[in-house]
């Protein structure tokens, strides 16, 4: 199977030295990029800004800002199966980028933002399409809570046409942005909730390509 991967934060600059960002390292999707490999598929792994070595066998795709993400996942995702999208996208993005270094005096104390798109679900709107055929995609997102994770994850997976949500809560111990390990609550769109101890980003990246083997199935046959 093809597997599409986001992992990281990104970036969305003020001007050349200045940017708004968030504390992911990629480490929780490089591990999904490698684990994914590792059971024999083929990996495009789209990353923003980290200091990770590419896994062996994966092909990646760097890129800066949500924008350069949604770019780079639009360019594979018509022969992919599944997307699992860990990358930590930024939100919004300054309405203005200066193309050389603001002075101080030149800066306001408030700073306009605008929405920047939203990836799963602008590539909703490409399932289905000519440009995909019949072919099934499997999407598996996470949900970045402060807080427990399920009834938000919920939310999400319904609201972005999900086939599954890793909700984490980023403030537990152990678990979210920076660790080696993850304390993940899986959610499906019929509100199934399965909480899974503290374990590895492997292993839990483990577990999430074994669902979408399964799932790559289920909605191969129809079911
Ligand atoms: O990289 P690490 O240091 O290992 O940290 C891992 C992690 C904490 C970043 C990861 O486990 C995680 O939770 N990733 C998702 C973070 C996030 O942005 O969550 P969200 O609730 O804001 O977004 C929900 C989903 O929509 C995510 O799959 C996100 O990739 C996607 N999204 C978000 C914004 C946007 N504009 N487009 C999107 O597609």
């Amino acid at each position: 199977m093809k597997f599409v991967v986001t992992a990281g934060p990104t970036r969305e600059f003020i001007d050349p030295v200045r940017f708004l960002s968030n504390p992911s390292t990629g480490r929780m999707g490089f591990a999904v990029a490698c684990a994914a490999r590792a059971a024999g598929h083929e990996v495009t792994l789209i990353a923003g800004p980290v200091a990770l070595k590419t896994p062996p066998g994966v092909r990646r795709v760097d890129v800066v800002s949500a924008r350069d993400m949604l770019r780079a996942v639009r360019t594979v995702i018509a022969r992919a199966d599944v997307l699992v999208m860990t990358a930590a996208v930024a939100d919004w993005r300054p309405a203005r980028r200066a193309a050389r270094k603001l002075k101080k005096a030149e800066m306001s104390d408030t700073l306009k933002l605008v929405r920047n798109p939203d990836i799963l679900k602008t590539i909703n709107r490409l399932v289905g399409s000519p440009r995909r055929g019949d072919r099934i995609l499997v999407r598996i997102g996470f949900a970045a809570e402060t807080g427990a994770p399920a009834a938000e994850a919920v939310r999400k997976c319904r609201e972005k046409g999900l086939d599954l949500v890793v909700g984490n809560d980023v403030t537990s111990r152990g678990s979210g942005f920076g660790t080696t390990t993850n304390r993940v609550t899986f959610v499906t769109p019929d509100g199934h909730v399965q909480r899974l101890p503290l374990m590895s980003k492997f292993a839990v990246a483990r577990r999430i390509v074994s669902f979408a083997e399964v799932a790559t199935q289920r909605k191969g046959a129809g079911a």
